[in-house]
């Protein structure tokens, strides 16, 4: 950072240049990232309900769905299948072995070639996928798609957190959360159409059509700019000031360069990141990175996100009804997304992790208390009437708005610009590791929770709703409108860091 003297407030310093048309297409291409992620998300719900698909590739679930069984009664269990599941979750294992991969090659090569070769990866796997003609092809393309949402999710939000001008990071960055929440809307409507196809190939235009979001990103960063920060990082001080200065529409950009190379200089001093990330001095960059991504999972908005379909078929809602209440919630996530792109940067983060957290819990107690009463404890194939569907319905969606404007974005861009750039692609890694892991073992193991858990299952991401809410209020700093490698005094100035963070770890800026 430039400089001795003061400590920036809070809010950060202003830099010469604002946004230009120029920084916002960047962006926009990079979060087409976004969209295969979101894509993938939303698609293994509604193939995995399709009939066509299960009596090819999982023909003893469609017996079991259609037979006379034990579970035929248990409402709660009766979609329970782990070979199932492993197709819907397997992506996620991938991806998150792939993030490590994605983070040398972040560092290493620039953001850039991350996103290339995920888009790449991704592609070949989409194609795989709608070609499959046994479980083999299905779980290896699903693997690909993995590695590609792997090495996209590594690299987009760093992309867009280090283009973005500080007073509109938040905004920018978000456009990865937006992105996510079209593509699994995006998916379940193809999967509404797909399903109504009689022949029963319909799955495989669900799953081939990935390759649409893959074919947008590749070439979209075959013309993508790298970030300045990482061309210096690779040691091109020329290449970029001129990038920052293109970047930021003005050539006055000195002391936001001068910052960048200051960041970029300690960053050459840092030999392993990682052995550095996992040091006292990285403590608060380490915990975030932690601990952020777990939370976000263990909201449990993927029980949502996956099994939407299989859930409200579950919960009593006919077959087209359940696809059609997935594509409700499909569209208030995109729309609550918004809320937190005009907010961000205005309100901050921490005020709509907050609400959002709030909201939640409200939302999952009601509707573990309405699905406990229509089933009860033994999962009887009780009715629910059409209103107190609705209402529950409409609880669903209030919980999917109010992910929708925190976790679901804040949980992406936190982690992404709270660490310097000496261990950014390594906090990156984490981030999308530990998010990786847990949707992972969500994934794989909801239906067998919902199984056992029953009603309370709800409860129980509730419980943990509140405890990440009190984690927000008490550990986690304000970030907005602060430069990017300017976020070290965030920690001084937090009551609990302040204290537990050595003050050499807290660089200074001039006035
Ligand atoms: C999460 C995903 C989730 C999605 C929902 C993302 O931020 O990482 O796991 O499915 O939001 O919109």
């Amino acid at each position: 950072m430039a400089g001795g003297g003061s400590v920036a407030r809070s809010e950060g310093r202003k830099y010469e240049g604002g946004v230009t048309a120029f920084v916002v297409i960047a962006c926009l291409v990079a979060a087409m990232g976004g969209l295969m992620f979101g894509y993938d998300i939303g698609i293994s719900g509604g193939v995995t309900s399709m009939d066509s698909f299960l009596k090819q590739f999982f023909p003893h679930v469609y017996k079991k769905q259609h037979g006379n069984d034990d579970h035929k009664e248990n409402m709660y269990c009766k979609f329970d299948d782990h070979l199932l599941t492993l197709f819907t979750s397997s992506l996620y294992l991938a991806a998150l072995i792939a993030s490590f991969f994605a983070s040398a090659t972040t560092r290493r090569y620039g953001r850039k070639a991350s996103m290339l070769f995920g888009g790449l990866v991704f592609l070949a796997g989409a194609v795989l996928n709608g070609a499959a003609v046994n479980v083999a092809m299905l779980i290896i393309g699903r693997l690909m798609l993995g590695v590609g949402v792997g090495f996209a999710n590594q690299s987009v939000p760093v992309y867009l957190s280090e283009m973005a001008p500080a007073n509109l990071r938040g905004a920018l960055n978000i456009g990865f959360q937006m992105a996510i929440t079209i593509g699994i809307l995006a998916a379940n409507l193809i999967n509404y159409g797909t399903s109504k196809i009689k022949s029963g190939w319909g799955w495989r235009i669900s799953l081939g059509l990935a390759a649409a979001p893959a074919i947008l990103f590749t070439v979209g960063s075959l013309f993508l700019p790298d970030t300045p920060n990482s061309i210096l990082e690779r040691g091109n001080h020329e290449k970029a000031k001129k990038m920052l200065q293109r970047i930021r529409g003005t050539s006055n950009v000195d002391e936001e360069f001068q910052d960048l190379v200051d960041a970029s200089t300690a960053a050459k001093q840092v030999e392993h990141p990682w052995k550095n990330f996992t040091g006292r001095k990285y403590r608060p960059q380490l915990i975030i990175c932690t601990f952020i991504p777990f939370f976000q999972q263990l909201t449990g908005i993927n029980v949502i996100m996956f099994y939407a379909p299989v859930l409200f078929k579950t919960l009593g809602f006919g077959d087209d009804a359940s696809l059609m209440s997935a594509v409700i919630t499909g569209v208030v996530n995109v729309v609550a997304t918004m809320v937190s792109v005009y907010s961000v940067d205005k309100l901050g983060r921490k005020a709509l992790f907050l609400e959002g957290g709030v909201q939640m819990i409200i939302c999952q107690v009601v509707v573990a208390a309405m699905i406990g009463r229509a089933f009860g404890s033994e999962g009887e194939a009780g009715d629910m009437s059409k209103s107190v569907s609705s209402l529950m319905l409409f609880f669903i969606c209030a919980y999917v708005a109010a992910f929708a404007w925190s976790w679901g974005p804040l949980g992406w861009l936190v982690p992404s610009e709270v660490c310097p750039l000496e261990i950014r692609s390594a906090g990156q890694a984490t981030n999308v590791s530990v998010n990786m892991f847990f949707t992972f073992v969500i994934g794989q193991f909801f239906l067998s929770m919902l199984c056992h858990m029953k009603f309370g299952l709800f409860l129980f991401f509730g419980g943990f709703v509140i405890i990440m809410t009190i984690f927000i209020y008490y550990f986690v700093p304000e970030t907005k409108n602060v430069p990017i490698e300017d976020m070290n005094q965030v920690w001084k100035e937090h009551g609990f860091w302040s204290k537990h963070v050595s003050n050499d770890n807290v660089t200074t800026s001039p006035p």
